[in-house]
């Protein structure tokens, strides 16, 4: 029942974004609004995604690798949502100003960066793919999440900087900082459960 539920929970922020631009309350500069809501749900379910292995190892919940793929998979789904809205709605879809932004405004091209490297972990997250690459490449190619999420907060930060609105982005920072903390293997012992 947790696996549905979460499921159901995931979807729950883009439902009710398109429920509150349809109605018209998504402020001033609903399109600003939109792109920034998915980007940071991306953000979120990126950080929950990382919370797993952690939250499994302390409290011996194994079961919980089960929901991770879902998780992972939510991430991207948002993701992609942030980079069309923004592609569309933002940039109408005109290449020209948008490999422009790629290339001159940095947070831009970091949170491109960060996008192009979730492309090949989400493509393969499914069993038969973990099962052709075999499982040593596969722990390989998806410990670039970390640096994903290197990316995605500096994009946060940068895009944050320069409208003096940083500390949003410092719980993101921090938050990802204690995550990283603890896959280093010198943390793990001291989180390690006493031994029953
Ligand atoms: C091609 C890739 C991407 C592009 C072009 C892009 C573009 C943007 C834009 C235009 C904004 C809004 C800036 C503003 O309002 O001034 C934004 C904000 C944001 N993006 Fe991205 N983004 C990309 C990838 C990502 C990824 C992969 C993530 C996370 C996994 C992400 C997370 C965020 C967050 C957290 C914000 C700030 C939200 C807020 O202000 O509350 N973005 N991005």
């Amino acid at each position: 029942m947790f696996k549905p539920t979460l499921f159901v929970l995931c979807l729950f922020p883009i439902v009710w974004l398109l429920w509150r631009e349809s109605m018209g309350q998504l402020g001033a500069n609903p399109i600003e609004a939109m792109i920034r809501e998915l980007g940071l749900w991306a953000l979120r379910l990126l950080l929950l995604t990382l919370c797993v292995t952690p939250i499994r190892q302390l409290l011996q919940w194994h079961a919980l690798i089960r929901v991770r793929r879902m998780l992972g998979l939510y991430c991207f789904f948002y993701a992609v949502s942030h980079v069309v809205s923004y592609l569309w709605l933002d940039q109408s879809f005109d290449v020209g100003d948008i490999i422009n932004d790629i290339i001159k405004r940095p947070f831009i091209t970091v949170g491109f960066l960060s996008f192009v490297l979730l492309i090949p972990l989400a493509i393969t997250s499914s069993n038969r793919m973990i099962q052709r690459l075999g499982g040593k490449q596969w722990r390989q190619l998806h410990r670039l999440v970390y640096l994903i999420g290197i990316l995605s907060v500096l994009h946060f930060w940068w895009m944050a900087e320069s409208k003096s609105r940083l500390a949003e982005p410092w719980l993101y920072v921090v938050a990802l900082a204690i995550l990283l903390a603890m896959r280093i293997p010198l943390t793990r012992l001291f989180l390690k459960p006493p031994a029953r």
